[in-house]
């Protein structure tokens, strides 16, 4: 007898979309579990940090994906078993994943340790190329986006809440090089895949896009 595979929801999106708030939100409401897909890329940017190794060079940078010692634990991260969960959080560290994701090396490395994320019930998979890539078969995919100065006001708020001191040119100008860095890639750029809906939330709230994702599990074929 073969088994039912496990079911994700895929999402994708660009940055600062709101798409890891609602993922994990959906993935509560239904039991699941949930992959930060962003976050393995951060960790192996600091962890490349840690080790002085540039962040273009691919053959190292894919050396460190490839061993990389982390543990999730909710909402705690550890690498090396020290906790990294806010460090890897910076802007700084953000411009630096953006930057190892391009490599098609360290993108490979990557791949199996986000798939060993869909355990039963399911998995709500948070990402640039979960649709396209990383899980093709999920029986629902969602292109989650907002407009550009929508996400900087959004980012914008959320450093300032966080105590930290933040400009809007300056966040809105990282955020467009990013997505741009992001879209332009050779390997899984970001893209919506054409078997996904798009959910736009640049005038809906983080509780109105929960719902219309938990509408279209319950509808799906
Ligand atoms: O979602 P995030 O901002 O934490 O992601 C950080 C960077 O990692 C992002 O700029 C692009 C990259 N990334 C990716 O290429 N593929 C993914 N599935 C997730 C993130």
């Amino acid at each position: 007898m073969t088994q039912n595979p496990i079911p994700v929801i895929a999402i994708d999106g660009p940055s600062a979309s709101g798409k890891g708030t609602v993922a994990q939100r959906v993935a509560q409401a239904l039991g699941f579990h949930y992959l930060d897909s962003g976050a393995i890329y951060r960790l192996t940017a600091l962890a490349a940090q840690q080790q002085g190794v540039s962040w273009s060079d691919e053959d190292a940078v894919s050396s460190t994906a490839q061993y990389l010692d982390v543990v999730f634990n909710g909402e705690t991260i550890l690498l090396a078993g020290v906790d990294v969960s806010n460090t890897i959080r910076s802007e700084e560290i953000g411009s630096g994943a953006s930057q190892i994701a391009a490599l098609p090396k360290v993108r490979a490395a990557l791949l199996a340790r986000q798939q060993a994320f869909a355990n039963a019930p399911g998995l709500v998979a948070d990402g640039r190329d979960m649709a396209s890539v990383v899980f093709p078969v999920a029986p629902l995919k969602i292109f989650l986006t907002a407009s550009a100065s929508a996400r900087a006001e959004r980012r914008y708020k959320q450093l300032i809440t966080r105590g930290e001191g933040a400009d809007l040119a300056v966040i809105t100008a990282d955020l467009e090089a990013r997505d741009e860095r992001d879209r332009a890639r050779a390997v899984a750029p970001l893209a919506q895949a054409n078997d996904a809906y798009l959910l736009d939330t640049t005038e809906m709230g983080i509780d109105a896009a929960v719902a219309q994702v938990l509408l279209w599990w319950s509808q799906r074929k």
